[in-house]
């Protein structure tokens, strides 16, 4: 009997003893098979695909293997990268800015962070930790609500907002400057860039209906969180890879413009690749397309796909506030 067996045959007798005060009979039978274990354990322990097979695929994403989750230690940072702390924080319904401990012990986003698992014991326990709709905290009066997407943005949503230029002049920007790394929620809904540009909702916002789960899991909900190709076969028939109609290509090159430009004004050096200003206050003109390119460009980080009109939008507007040319 390997040791998780006897781990699972351990953990279903105490179980069973817990249970004891109600009037279910479970004839657990220690013959080593799962047929010994109580109905409800075998309903997800018995099935390769529901455990193993999704949990082969979830060690290979960025929730698996990532190394972003021991940043969980710090309160500001918790809510999103510690999947405990993350469980937490719904229970008490506070938001990520609004958790007040750090996690000492952060775990990364795993089968829990996302699901009910050992909550009563049941396949219902794959039931989602939440399909609300959410409120982003960083920005008043704006909610995205993309059915099972919404589990999604309550981290993929930003930190941040542009704060106000005061006499021209935009300061307190630092290394790790612009929305955050996960602002892919305000690209759908056209929002979250510098002044100038009004957004607008993404076609994909209404037409996927679980927004990131229906691009990132596919129908075969797969964890690696990568999106496949025949999903956007689904709506564009003649798509063959994700640069449909070159827009990831045509974005990519604006970026790059727009970088260059922030280069040879000195808000960035050659060492910004992961797009480290290294200033701590610009103009205001600089600053907003510095912050649009930080968004784009190293945020969103679909060149386009999850929002092409806005994206395109704020690059270009960026590039007219640097003096340059668009195409
Ligand atoms: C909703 C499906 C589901 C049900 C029902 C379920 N489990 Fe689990 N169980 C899981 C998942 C998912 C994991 C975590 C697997 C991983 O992390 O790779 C797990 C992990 C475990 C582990 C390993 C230790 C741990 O907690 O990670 C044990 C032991 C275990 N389950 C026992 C049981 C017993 C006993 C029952 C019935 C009383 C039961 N499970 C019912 C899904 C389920
Ligand atoms: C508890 C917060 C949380 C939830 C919920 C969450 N994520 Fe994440 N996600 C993260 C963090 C943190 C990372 C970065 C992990 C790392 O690099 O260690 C990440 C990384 C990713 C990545 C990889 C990004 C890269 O740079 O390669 C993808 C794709 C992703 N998430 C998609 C999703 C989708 C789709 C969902 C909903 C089904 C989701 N996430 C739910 C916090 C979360
Ligand atoms: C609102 C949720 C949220 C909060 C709060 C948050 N993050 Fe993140 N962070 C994310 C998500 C989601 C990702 C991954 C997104 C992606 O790759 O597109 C991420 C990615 C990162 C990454 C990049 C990981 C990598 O390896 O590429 C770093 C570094 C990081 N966060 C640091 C922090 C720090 C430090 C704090 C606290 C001061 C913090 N984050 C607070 C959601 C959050
Ligand atoms: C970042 C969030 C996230 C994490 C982490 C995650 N899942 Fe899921 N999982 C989802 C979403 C979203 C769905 C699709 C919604 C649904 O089917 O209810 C899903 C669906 C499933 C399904 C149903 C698949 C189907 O065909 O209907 C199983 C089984 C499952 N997950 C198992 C796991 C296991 C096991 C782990 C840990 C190894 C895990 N999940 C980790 C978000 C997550
Ligand atoms: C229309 C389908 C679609 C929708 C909806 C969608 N994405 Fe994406 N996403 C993509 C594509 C395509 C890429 C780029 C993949 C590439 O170029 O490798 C991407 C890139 C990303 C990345 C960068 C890491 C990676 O996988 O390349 C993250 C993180 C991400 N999306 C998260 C989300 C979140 C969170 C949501 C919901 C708020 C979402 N996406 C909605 C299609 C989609
Ligand atoms: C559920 C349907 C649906 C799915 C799935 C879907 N799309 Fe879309 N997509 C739309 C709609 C609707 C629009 C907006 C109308 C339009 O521009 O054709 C759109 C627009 C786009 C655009 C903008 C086109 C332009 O020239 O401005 C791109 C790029 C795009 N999709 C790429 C993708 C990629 C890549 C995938 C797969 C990862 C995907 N889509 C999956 C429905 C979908």
């Amino acid at each position: 009997m390997s040791f998780q067996r006897t781990l699972l045959a351990l953990t279903a007798v105490a179980l069973l003893v817990w249970a004891q005060g109600c009037d279910r009979t479970i004839n657990l039978v220690d013959d080593g098979s799962s047929e010994g274990m109580p109905l409800s354990c075998a309903e997800c322990h018995d099935s390769s695909d529901q455990i193993t097979g999704k949990a082969t695929q979830w060690a290979e994403s960025a929730h698996g293997m990532g190394d972003a989750y021991v940043r969980g230690t710090r309160s500001s940072c918790a809510g999103c990268h510690s999947g405990s702390a993350f469980v937490e924080m719904l229970a008490a319904g506070l938001d990520p800015g609004s958790v007040d401990d750090g996690d000492p012990e952060p775990t990364r986003q795993d089968c829990r962070t996302c699901h009910m698992i050992h909550e009563t014991f049941t396949g219902t326990d794959f039931g989602l930790r939440t399909e609300e709709p959410v409120d982003f905290y960083a920005m008043d009066g704006v909610t995205f609500d993309g059915g099972e997407g919404n589990l999604c943005v309550n981290c993929h949503q930003p930190r941040r907002v542009i704060p106000d230029a005061v006499s021209g002049v935009i300061s307190g920007i630092s290394l790790h400057w612009g929305p955050h790394h996960g602002p892919q929620s305000a690209m759908l809904l056209g929002v979250g860039g510098g002044p100038g540009v009004t957004g607008s909702l993404s076609g994909h916002y209404g037409a996927a209906e679980n927004t990131c789960v229906t691009c990132h899991m596919g129908e075969g909900r797969n964890h690696t969180f990568e999106p496949d190709e025949e999903t956007c076969e689904r709506c564009h028939p003649d798509a063959t890879d994700f640069d449909y109609n070159g827009v990831q290509t045509e974005i990519d090159s604006l970026g790059n413009d727009l970088g260059a430009l922030l280069l040879a004004a000195g808000l960035i050096n050659e060492n910004s690749e992961d797009g480290h200003p290294i200033v701590t206050e610009a103009p205001e003109n600089q600053a907003i397309a510095l912050w649009n390119w930080l968004y784009v460009a190293h945020e969103d980080q679909s060149l386009g796909v999850h929002n092409a009109d806005y994206a395109r939008a704020l690059l270009q507007d960026g590039i007219t506030r640097m003096g340059g040319t668009t195409p």
